[in-house]
């Protein structure tokens, strides 16, 4: 008998935006999946960002792919703006920062949007009035956090966002572990609370239940935090504020650093956006056409058949010596037999990238595919 629970009805998601930012650190998909000219990536599209973030390395071949199709017309939005606008006012557009004509921009954005994307906009015009970045569910969730964790320390917090030397971040972090506090982290983090209020499609339905969330999100941001400054964290910044606070650790698409980068990538690197099950996006396509997998945590969200289906989609459409980059929350499911066989891991890099990266709570699967068993 399994105790597995049932696949994730995501028609149900596919109303909304669920993720409107970028949730976890491109940098790791970076340095995972060494793109470059000419390779062809899949990618989950999610909020976006993780598909504009890859533009950094100018691969050929962007192939965006998501379930829900409001994160693909999020993704064109995005990628309408920052073709027309340069980046304050792409920054302002968005929502990172104040303004007041995003209706007046969007209208003008409008014409580059698919039939389905502006329809979409067109009947939620609040949602770009309010600026995207910050509406998907779990953005806005995310505001009442913010709220919450501000009416029990609000100076506390304010201090810990004010560190530039990790030394003295962690003497001050001695403090960290109050009883209100860790109350509060057990409460929002509560399955119950998490089902409720989030509008997650449930990121913990695979984690065993014995396993308590609050106690591991707890420990893992604490650790996360002993070793990184917390506002060089981009995740951080929204659960804490629910908005970006310190600009120069936004994600990469978003830095000015970098904006130029990717912008001019729009103009070279070809982005095709595919509104399915990356299981049946790939189904369609020919064998060993893919360089590189970013297939984000999706794993945690696939019952284990699904996932194997998954997987043997990757197997089939991999080139030789295919990158794949996937991330698991707390812990990454064991590949199939067959497919163990034909991935040879990074297995010091993936050690590194889950205590690196800013989403704090991913194990990472990173490696080259083979096209014969390793
Ligand atoms: C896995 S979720 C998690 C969010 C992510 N960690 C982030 O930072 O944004 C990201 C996206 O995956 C999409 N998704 C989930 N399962 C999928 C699948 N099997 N194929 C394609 N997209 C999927 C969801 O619709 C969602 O937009």
């Amino acid at each position: 008998m399994t105790t597995e629970p049932n696949a994730i009805p995501w028609k149900r998601f596919s109303e909304r935006i669920s993720y409107s930012s970028c949730n976890e650190d491109s940098k790791s998909e970076l340095q995972a999946l060494r793109l470059g000219p000419g390779k062809r990536v899949l990618c989950i599209t999610a909020g976006g960002g993780r598909v504009l973030n890859l533009l950094h390395d100018v691969p050929r071949e962007i192939v965006a792919v998501d379930v829900n199709p409001t994160q693909n017309h999020l993704l064109e939005l995005k990628i309408a703006a920052m073709r027309s606008l340069s980046h304050q006012p792409y920054l302002a557009f968005l929502g990172v920062r104040p303004a007041r004509d995003r209706l007046k921009v969007y209208q003008e954005l409008r014409p580059a949007l698919s039939g389905a994307a502006g329809a979409y906009f067109d009947a939620h015009p609040e949602v770009v009035r309010r600026g995207v970045l910050f509406q998907g569910s779990l953005e806005r969730f995310l505001v009442h956090v913010a709220r919450i964790l501000h009416v029990v320390r609000p100076f506390w917090i304010r201090r810990l966002f004010s560190f530039d030397d990790i030394t003295e971040q962690r003497h001050f972090l001695e403090g960290w572990d109050t009883r209100a506090w860790r109350f509060v982290g057990e409460m929002l983090c509560r399955r119950s609370f998490l089902e409720l209020f989030s509008r997650d499609p449930g990121f913990w339905r695979f984690v065993p239940p014995e396993v308590p969330l609050h106690r591991r999100i707890f420990d893992l941001m604490h650790r996360y935090l002993c070793n990184h400054l917390a506002r060089e964290s981009h995740l951080l910044q929204l659960v804490f504020f629910a908005r970006y606070i310190y600009e120069p650790a936004m994600p990469i698409y978003l830095l000015p650093s970098s904006f130029e980068r990717i912008r001019e990538a729009l103009k070279t690197t070809q982005i095709t956006i595919v509104t399915a099950s990356a299981a049946a996006a790939l189904a369609d396509v020919a064998d060993a056409s893919f360089d590189a997998y970013s297939i984000a945590d999706v794993s945690s969200y696939l019952s284990d058949a699904d996932f194997g289906t998954l997987m043997d989609e990757i197997m089939r459409t991999a080139r030789p010596d295919a990158r794949l980059c996937s991330r698991g929350i707390f812990m990454h499911r064991p590949l199939p037999p067959d497919h163990a066989r034909r991935v040879r891991r990074d297995h010091n890099l993936e050690r590194r990238l889950a205590f690196d990266d800013l989403a704090m709570v991913h194990e990472f699967l990173v490696g080259t595919l083979s096209t014969e068993s390793c």
